[in-house]
């Protein structure tokens, strides 16, 4: 990987952080990195070139495209779900039109390079829209092309941008008589609620796993807006990391489909405030239901297929359920609040 020049979107949220720590340590590669909001001085000490600016501002994007010869971009910047849902048109166009300002100044690129640039996305579990519990837990893993009926504005905005994706991958102005020279390499991972043990989610509806955690942690009540038996997949960080980074390097003859699931453990709220308090027996849970987040939770599956990611590039999550909690998510926030920085 070197000499690579990358280009970050929302560089400065949760995976933001670990992908630029890692791809920093990666060897020689540029890391343009750009957020609407200030970067984090840890994070902008590893790239090459930091923008501060929005992803909707298309002439700003066109000034970076003019300046740098992307190989790689990696497209994270999006409102989550609460926040999507309390302000759907923002979030409409952030997700939707900002993607498509991307996807163009990436068809752009692969034009004017003469070759295809690769577009990693991050998409969710949101895609899926189950319609009631009892089918949820019928259901078991879902595949890919399962429940695509989303009932949030994020979910409805993750699974258009996927096929936004699939369209500049193959059909970018099919009707032309000379198609446009370059193509988009568009790979998308639909994750599931991913857990950080060094910073904090905002904005998901997958944030009760890390808030409950967090808080057990600095020794602090939390009340849980899911019930006892909310179920559905997470994975650690570490782990989301690994898949994008792995996803990115696989050999493009190798992929069969655009989009994929990525699993690695999927325990109910209950189980989850179980193993905290075995490591903080302070824990204090109160289960206090928020009906409407509740039924997002609901319509989200309790398991995902993940067999294609696993035979197209090698997908496997190193940390189960016991060494997600046991490895890195206890010691690490025993480690941090330890320090009495209660900061985030
Ligand atoms: N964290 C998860 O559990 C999870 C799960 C599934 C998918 N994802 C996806 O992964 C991506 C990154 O998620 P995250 O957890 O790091 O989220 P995050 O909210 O921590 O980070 C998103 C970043 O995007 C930036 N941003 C928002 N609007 C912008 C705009 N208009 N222009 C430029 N930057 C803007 C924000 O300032 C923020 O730093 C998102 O696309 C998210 O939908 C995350």
């Amino acid at each position: 990987m070197s000499n690579k020049t990358i280009l970050v979107t929302g560089a400065n949220g949760e995976i933001g952080h670990g992908l630029i720590k890692h791809l920093s340590e990666c060897g020689d590669i540029h890391i343009i990195a750009m957020d609407i909001v200030p970067i984090d001085e840890p994070v902008k000490a590893r790239c090459h070139h930091i923008v501060t600016g929005d992803i909707l501002d298309a002439h700003l994007l066109e000034t970076l495209s003019t300046g740098h010869d992307f190989d790689t971009i990696y497209h994270l910047a999006a409102l989550l779900s609460t926040r999507a849902e309390r302000q759907p048109t923002l979030a409409h166009h952030v997700n939707v039109d900002g993607t498509l300002n991307l996807l163009e100044i990436t068809i752009t690129q692969s034009r004017l390079q003469g070759r295809r640039i690769k577009f990693i996305y991050p998409s969710s579990i949101a895609v899926y829209g189950l319609p009631d519990l009892e089918t949820k837990q019928r259901s078991g893993k879902i595949k890919e092309d399962q429940w695509l009926l989303p009932r949030t504005m994020y979910g409805i905005n993750k699974l258009y941008n996927e096929q936004l994706g699939r369209y500049y991958a193959n059909f970018y102005r099919q009707l032309d008589a000379e198609p446009p020279k370059g193509q988009i390499d568009f790979r998308g991972i639909r994750f599931p609620g991913i857990i950080s043990a060094v910073t904090m989610p905002t904005g998901g509806t997958s944030d009760f796993a890390p808030e409950m955690l967090h808080m057990a942690a600095k020794n602090m009540e939390y009340k849980c807006f899911v019930r006892e038996d909310a179920r559905i997949p997470f994975m650690v960080m570490p782990d989301a990391i690994t898949a994008l980074l792995k996803l990115q390097a696989a050999p493009f003859e190798k992929l069969t489909q655009a989009v994929y699931n990525a699993g690695a453990f999927n325990p109910s709220a209950l189980e989850i405030s179980q193993i905290l308090h075995k490591a903080f027996p302070n824990t204090k849970v109160k289960f206090d239901l928020d009906y409407r987040r509740q039924a997002i939770i609901d319509s989200w599956p309790a398991d995902v297929d993940d067999t294609a990611a696993r035979r197209d590039w090698d997908w496997k999550p190193e940390f189960s359920l016991d060494r997600a909690f046991s490895e890195y998510l206890i010691p690490a926030v025993q480690k941090r609040y330890s320090a009495n920085s209660y900061d985030s």
